[in-house]
């Protein structure tokens, strides 16, 4: 099959590329490097293994150009940091709802296979219930979550009125090898970068907000499942398991061999205290989480070793 990938050389999506290419698929890859450096994507693009199109999500008319083709759009390209989002909140909504609708535009004027939707567990807001399932109400806390629940609502509106396939994906927190580590990075790379450096973890507030965390590889068979099988509505892919950042920190210290006390700083605005997947509708459609966030914060801090810090510069 043609496959566009956009935010395809971001972390999730330079790893489902590659996957898919596995696979024997033929892919196209937008992205405008924003959140993301060609060495994600450079083994792909020295085998020519891959159709690179730098651009903007944005831009509509080049949307439509490079969609022509296509048989399955995966829609990953996103601006995915809640602090950035909080600063700026309008390039966050047209990047990531506006983005949304090109995609949905374009493919509405085609006939394609499935359009999959990059959704998060970010816009259902702080648990109210143990576990979130996808009936759970949309409570967005950030500019960012509320995008991408407006992009979601989009997805789901377009598949309804215009009998389109568009899945949508709801992911809690992925983290594995390429994820930013510095600046507007994510939580587990930034904690293990630091902890290496022999630098204190630093957390917002007090640390008991919990998170479900899945490793990369998962969420990566998330995505085969969601692109072979046909789930109605949106689907949620975890562990099933929550960690308080307090708990996280010390075993990102412990399995480091380190001896750090995390430091704690004023919470964010927007913080959502509670995520915990319930995914008994992604597991009866097969998923199956195959690492636990010990072996997967392992694995990472085994290759964050391992990787040239300088090589994100490429
Ligand atoms: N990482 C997670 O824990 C997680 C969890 C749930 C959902 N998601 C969703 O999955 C998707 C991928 O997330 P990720 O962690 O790989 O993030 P990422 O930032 O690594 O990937 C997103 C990619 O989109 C690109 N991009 C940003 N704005 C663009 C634009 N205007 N035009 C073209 N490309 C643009 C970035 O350069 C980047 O390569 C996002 O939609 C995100 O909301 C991520």
């Amino acid at each position: 099959m043609n496959i566009l990938i956009t935010g395809g050389a971001g972390f999730i999506g330079s790893h489902l590329s590659r996957y898919l290419i596995g696979k024997g698929h033929k892919i196209t890859i937008l992205d405008d490097f924003s959140n993301s450096s060609p060495a994600n994507i450079r083994d792909m693009l020295l085998n020519r293994q891959i159709r690179l199109v730098k651009g903007d999500v944005r831009d509509a008319k080049l949307i439509n150009e490079i969609t022509d083709g296509i048989d399955i759009i995966f829609h990953l390209a996103a601006q995915i940091h809640i602090d950035k989002s909080i600063l700026e909140p309008k390039y966050t909504f047209d990047v990531n709802v506006l983005g949304t609708l090109n995609i949905l535009e374009a493919a509405r004027k085609r006939d394609f296979e499935k359009i999959v939707f990059a959704s998060t567990s970010e816009v259902y807001g702080t648990a109210l219930k143990d576990r979130i399932d996808e009936d759970h109400p949309l409570n967005p806390q950030s500019p960012y979550a509320a995008s991408k629940a407006a992009a979601d609502r989009l997805c789901h509106a377009y598949s309804k009125t215009y009998g389109m396939n568009v899945s949508i994906i709801r992911n809690f927190n992925t983290f594995g090898p390429f994820q930013k580590d510095t600046g507007y990075g994510s939580v587990i790379p930034i904690f293990i970068r630091r902890v290496l450096e022999n630098k204190p973890p630093i957390i917002y507030g007090s640390g008991e907000q919990t998170r479900d965390f899945m490793y990369i590889d998962d969420a990566v068979h998330a995505y085969d499942i969601i692109m072979n099988k046909n789930a109605d509505g949106a689907l949620n892919f975890g562990s099933g398991r929550d960690i308080t950042i307090n708990d996280l920190a010390n075993l990102i210290i412990r399995l480091c061999g380190k001896d750090l006390t995390p430091v704690h700083v004023e919470s964010r605005p927007g913080e959502v205290m509670k995520l915990c997947a319930d995914t008994s509708k992604s597991r009866a459609l097969g998923f199956e989480p195959k690492y636990t966030l010990e072996s997967g914060i392992q694995m990472l801090i085994d290759w964050t070793k391992k990787y040239k810090f300088d090589e994100w510069k490429i």
